[in-house]
């Protein structure tokens, strides 16, 4: 296997680059990407531009379009904001905690037979700095900012990019196909026509 030199990328820019540099190669090393993501240590100044905040729901903005290969996105979650259970539309999916912490929730993919609503596997705490990992052979995740005094921000890169994923009920399973938008790109807001459908993910 091709061997990409794992030098700490000492700024968000630099962690671009890198990322671009190891998606060249057609066939993604896991825990090489979540250990490049995990070793850069968050500093606001640098991602600040990205994150903006809405009152009532959480935020997808859009960092970078990874030459077609990947999506690296900024995600903000203001006090109590959560996702709906999803899945990742068969791409890898890297979650890294810039500031605040998140719960994660795991579900199995719901069953035919299924009685008593979707089953929680595990839950974690993600904590600044951390990378977490998921795709759709590993299962369902909900995302969470359960703290009422603080917010979140993590930075999430997809690939291959993706722009719907499905959507679960947690009490009977059944799913939606939902459309994914972005509240800014690069910095600036998305004109609202494009972001009145639900967000997730
Ligand atoms: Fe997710």
């Amino acid at each position: 296997m091709e061997h990409t030199e794992l030098i700490k990328p000492e700024t968000l820019e630099d962690l671009i680059q890198t990322l671009h540099k190891i998606f060249e190669s057609d066939s993604v090393n896991v825990e090489e990407v979540q250990n490049i993501m995990e070793s850069y240590e968050s500093k606001p100044h640098e991602w600040m531009k990205y994150a903006k905040f809405d009152q009532y729901r959480y935020t997808r903005n859009l960092v970078n379009e990874g030459n077609g290969k990947f999506n690296l996105m900024i995600l903000c979650w203001g006090e109590g904001h959560g996702s709906s259970i999803h899945d990742h539309t068969d791409s890898h999916c890297f979650l890294k905690l810039l500031q605040g912490q998140l719960k994660e929730t795991l579900f199995d993919w719901p069953d035919r037979k299924l009685q008593g609503g979707m089953q929680q596997k595990s839950q974690r705490v993600l904590l600044e700095n951390q990378c977490a990992y998921i795709n759709d052979s590993i299962g369902l995740h909900r995302v969470e900012n359960v703290s009422h005094t603080e917010t979140a921000v993590s930075l999430h890169l997809y690939s291959p990019p993706f722009q719907t994923c499905q959507t679960f009920d947690q009490r009977t399973g059944h799913h939606n196909t939902v459309k994914m938008t972005f509240w800014s790109k690069f910095g600036e807001r998305t004109p609202y026509e494009s972001t009145v459908s639900q967000e997730n993910n």
